[in-house]
Parts: C-alpha cells; sequence; structure tokens
C-alpha cells in the first residue's frame, strides 16, 4: 500500500483493530446500521459516547453529513468522527465514496496521522464494492492542486486502517488506490495552465505513461498528419506555435479479441480561434484536454490492473489559437475521412478534431468507439454539472456506459440521436457543418463526429464539459478538474 494524496488505506478485520492507539476513530453509519455498531467491538468508552450522540442527534445519517467529538481516552485524546452515508436505500457505494471524501479532508484539517475507520455494512465478506468505493472517496478527496504554490506545505501523511471482513480487502483497496492515482493524474493534467501542457506536453506524457505501463504507443506529428491528410485536426491546429499531435496507446491484455477504442479530447487551450470567445472565464478553457487527460489516465490504470481487454487510446491534441495562420469561419476543410467540413464557427473545434481521430480508430479495425470531450456548452444547460451527456448509435453500448458510470459514482444520460439534428449537420456546400447554432447543441456536436465512424462500429460519445471541472469540493470531488470519465471507463473496460 502506498500514499495517493496523502492518505494510505489498509485493512483489519474487527478483532484486530486497534483502536486505542488511534488517534482517530472514524464511524460511518446509516439508520439501518446502528444496532450493529456493538459488532465493531470498539472500547467501552467510544461506544458509549457513540450511542449517547447518536440517541441526542438522528439528523447525521444523510450522506456526508459529518460531527467530530473529543473524548478522553485514559489521558489520551481521541477523535471521534462519525459520518453518515445515507439511509436505507441511499446506503450504496456511491454515498459511501462521497462520504469517505468528506472523511479524509476532515482528517487532514485535524492532523490525524493514524485513523481507524469502521462500519457496520463492511462486515460481510460480499461488499468488496463498497470498501473499493471507501477506498476511492478516502483517497481522491484528499487530492490538492498545489504544484504552483511555491510556499506549499508536505502534507503530514496519514494512515486509515479500514475494519471489514471483505473477501480480498487488500486487492480491492490496491486496487482502489491505482483507480484513484489516475483520477488524481487526469485531474493534474486539467488543473495545469496552458502554457504548461501544451500538445507536444501530451505527446511527452503519453510516453512517460506508455513506457510505464507497458502500453505500445505512436505519436504521429504535424508531419505524419499532413501525410495521412487528416485536415481537420491540422486545420484546428494550424493558427498555434504549438502544433497539434495525435497519440496513439495500446493496450493488449485479451490476444486476438476485437479492440475497443477510447478517443479523448485533447485541445490543450481553447481560445475559440478567430470566433473567439468571451473573455470571462476564457482561462477555463485550459481544461478542454480534459478527454485526452482521461483516456491517457483511464489506459495506464487499465494496464496496471491487468485487465483481460483489449483497448485503443486515442488522444487528439491541438491548441486553438487565433493568428495569421489560423482557419477562418467560412474556411471548407477535408477531414482525414475524405468528407468536407465548412468551419461556421472555428470554436466548434473539438468535433473537427475528434472527426479525423475517430476515423482513424475505425482503420484499426476497432468493434466499438467510445470518444470523450468537453464538447459543448449546451451539454452543461442540459443537464447540469453532475451529469455526462451520451450521444451513441447503440442503445446496449449507452446502457453499459450507464451501468459502468452508476458503478463508478458517474452520472449519464442518453440523449436521443434526433432526425432533424442529422439534418442539420448536413452541409449546403460542404458535406458537413460545424456549427449549427444553439439548438440542441450537444446531440448535433455529438451525431457530427458520429458521422466518421465507419458504419457498422458501435458508436457513443460521452459530452463532459459539464463535469470535467466541478465549482466547489464536495464529497471526492475537489474544486478543479474532477478526471470525471476514468473510473467509468476502467469499469466498462472490465465489463466488455
Ligand atoms: N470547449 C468548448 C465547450 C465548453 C464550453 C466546455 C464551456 C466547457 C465549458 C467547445 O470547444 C466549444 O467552444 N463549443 C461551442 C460549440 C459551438 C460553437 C457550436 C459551444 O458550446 O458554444
Ligand atoms: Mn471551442
Ligand atoms: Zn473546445
Amino acid at each position: 500500500m502506498m500514499f495517493v494524496n496523502g492518505i494510505k488505506c489498509n485493512a483489519v478485520n474487527m478483532n484486530e483493530a486497534d483502536y486505542r492507539h488511534a488517534d482517530a476513530i472514524v464511524i460511518m453509519l446509516c439508520k439501518e446500521c446502528v444496532p450493529a455498531i456493538e459488532k465493531l467491538l470498539l472500547p467501552q468508552n467510544i461506544g458509549k459516547t457513540v450511542s449517547a450522540y447518536l440517541a441526542l442527534h438522528d439528523d447525521i445519517f444523510e450522506p456526508c453529513e459529518l460531527r467530530s467529538l473529543v473524548v478522553d481516552s485514559d489521558g489520551k485524546l481521541q477523535l471521534i468522527v462519525i459520518v453518515g452515508c445515507g439511509c436505507g436505500n441511499e446506503c450504496k457505494p456511491n454515498n459511501f465514496r462521497k462520504a469517505a471524501g468528506v472523511v479524509s479532508r476532515e482528517l487532514q484539517r485535524q492532523k490525524i496521522s493514524k485513523a481507524v475507520l469502521a462500519a457496520p455494512i463492511l462486515l460481510n465478506n460480499e461488499r468488496a464494492h463498497y470498501l473499493q468505493a471507501l477506498a476511492e472517496g478516502l483517497y481522491l478527496g484528499a487530492y490538492k492542486f498545489t504544484e504552483y504554490k511555491s510556499d506549499a506545505k508536505k502534507i503530514a501523511g496519514c494512515s486509515v486502517t479500514v475494519v471489514s471482513t471483505v473477501n480480498e480487502a487488500v486487492q480491492t483497496i490496491g486496487r482502489a488506490e491505482i483507480i484513484a492515482s489516475g483520477v488524481s493524474y487526469a485531474r493534474t493534467l486539467a488543473n495545469r495552465p496552458g502554457n504548461a501542457v501544451t500538445p507536444e506536453v501530451m505527446a511527452n506524457e503519453a510516453a512517460k505513461a506508455a513506457a510505464e505501463n507497458g502500453l505500445e504507443i505512436e505519436i504521429l506529428d504535424r508531419n505524419y498528419l499532413a501525410d495521412k491528410k487528416m485536415g481537420a485536426i491540422l486545420a484546428v491546429g494550424q493558427g498555434s506555435n504549438n502544433a497539434p499531435y495525435m497519440i496513439i496507446l495500446k493496450y493488449n491484455g485479451a490476444g486476438d479479441a476485437p479492440f475497443t477504442a477510447y478517443v479523448g479530447k485533447g485541445i490543450t487551450f481553447d481560445s475559440g480561434g478567430i470566433s473567439i470567445k468571451p473573455s470571462a472565464n476564457m482561462g477555463e478553457m485550459k481544461d478542454d484536454m480534459t478527454g485526452a487527460g482521461v483516456v491517457l489516465s483511464a489506459l495506464s490504470v487499465i494496464a496496471k490492473l491487468k485487465l483481460p481487454c483489449n483497448i485503443i487510446g486515442i488522444l487528439a491534441c491541438a491548441e486553438n489559437m487565433p493568428g495569421g495562420t489560423a482557419q477562418r469561419p467560412g474556411d471548407i476543410v477535408t477531414s482525414a475521412s475524405g468528407k468536407t467540413i465548412e468551419v461556421v464557427s472555428t470554436d466548434a473545434e473539438g468535433r473537427m478534431v475528434l472527426a479525423d481521430a475517430v476515423w482513424y480508430a475505425c482503420r484499426h479495425g476497432v468493434k466499438r468507439v467510445i470518444d470523450i470531450a468537453t464538447l459543448t456548452g449546451a451539454a452543461i444547460i442540459a443537464l447540469g454539472k453532475e451529469t455526462a451527456c451520451i450521444i451513441s448509435n447503440n442503445d446496449s453500448l449507452a446502457d453499459t456506459i450507464k451501468i459502468a458510470g452508476k458503478m463508478a459514482g458517474e452520472s449519464y444520460w442518453h440523449m436521443p440521436s434526433l432526425p432533424e439534428c442529422k439534418k442539420a449537420i448536413k452541409g449546403e456546400i460542404a458535406d458537413l457543418v460545424n456549427s449549427t447554432g444553439r439548438e440542441a447543441g450537444c446531440i448535433t456536436g455529438g451525431l457530427f463526429i458520429g458521422a466518421f465512424v465507419d458504419e457498422g462500429v458501435e458508436w457513443a460519445h460521452l459530452d463532459i464539459a459539464g463535469t470535467s471541472t466541478a465549482e466547489k469540493t464536495a464529497g471526492f470531488t475537489v474544486k478543479g478538474g474532477t478526471g470525471f470519465g476514468v473510473m467509468t471507463l476502467v469499469r466498462l473496460a472490465e465489463r466488455i
């Protein structure tokens, strides 16, 4: 076990739990769990204090509700943290994940170095998914982005011993550790500014990850893209001094079974290009490479977990800048597929880089393509900041993604592929237009990408414009980049 974001977890059985020497004892509860508290074998003074507190406060079972009490245990002060994880139907792994995020921030705030965490629900050998969610939440809730703070204090590590009878608890926590490190890495890539993360830097990051995890890698630079006539990604990148790159990663964990492609939008900064964005909050567009960061992280995690699947990852990276060499609104470009695109707005650049990338994925003979992108403001208007849009040509793939997301604590909604939207993206003078205005913007954006996927290939597009960043810290999410999508793509790889 290792530290992730300053937290280290391990697991023990209740009769091995060393409550006496812990600085903090965390008790995670729902109402239905209260009678089972005695099974945790808490020291008498702790058990008494908890029961007395619960007798007076029955409002603490809401997910993430947290109370800290200080008790005297034979002259030593111990912190008791009681945290709610929902009642009845609500006591689900995802509320565990959220509550655990709140717990790890409280432990850090209280400068705890040794904690024991006990939850009656973990006294059941079939509850590995609860334990995994709990550990993921502990690690992820403690995430901080401090790379640019010259006075950043090194946080003292906190080790959390989880009391559980879950089978293979150590392996389960190990999985959570790998997944949470991957999500944290995706958060960090998104949080780094545009001057630090250029397409070339994405290529270097991918090369590092490939070497570490034994992934095959191919880095397609501007010349290669020109050779392959990838006119759409080249057009997006042509206004920037930072050249575009397409990066191909391959994980072969299932012999000659068919491959699935994960394709990520990697716009390292989206100024809008000549169709320039308003200056207010434009800086947030440093995270427009989140899709690519998520794909890179997911592949690393999948390789570390040695999942039995075949995945090819494609990062479509470019910087969208205005300038003398930039593409103009009205330009018509020829994509790698041969289809022509009228550039109605240079700010609809994500779908263009993805057009060439999903087409290229199909050249590898993949069975299905999942693209992930901070594609449209319309996705935020439609579903808000906590649910991503799915646009797909295959209902059962969309359902599988929704289920994988649910297990991962990431929420999705399947939007309809409306015939009027398919019509709207057809061009008058070119084959397609890259922008159709405000109506159903997340659907038209998705369907545009789908137009470059070969017939017969299953495809789903995940629009994470809303979910890629959080405005406030809550549960296991921390303000800034969320890494949303990594956990879904990993669980999806387990299912396909
Ligand atoms: N990267 C943006 C989408 C975005 C907006 C993500 C806000 C996160 C927050 C994308 O490239 C974009 O500019 N989309 C346009 C598309 C339009 C021109 C068809 C949009 O949503 O306005
Ligand atoms: Mn844009
Ligand atoms: Zn963009």
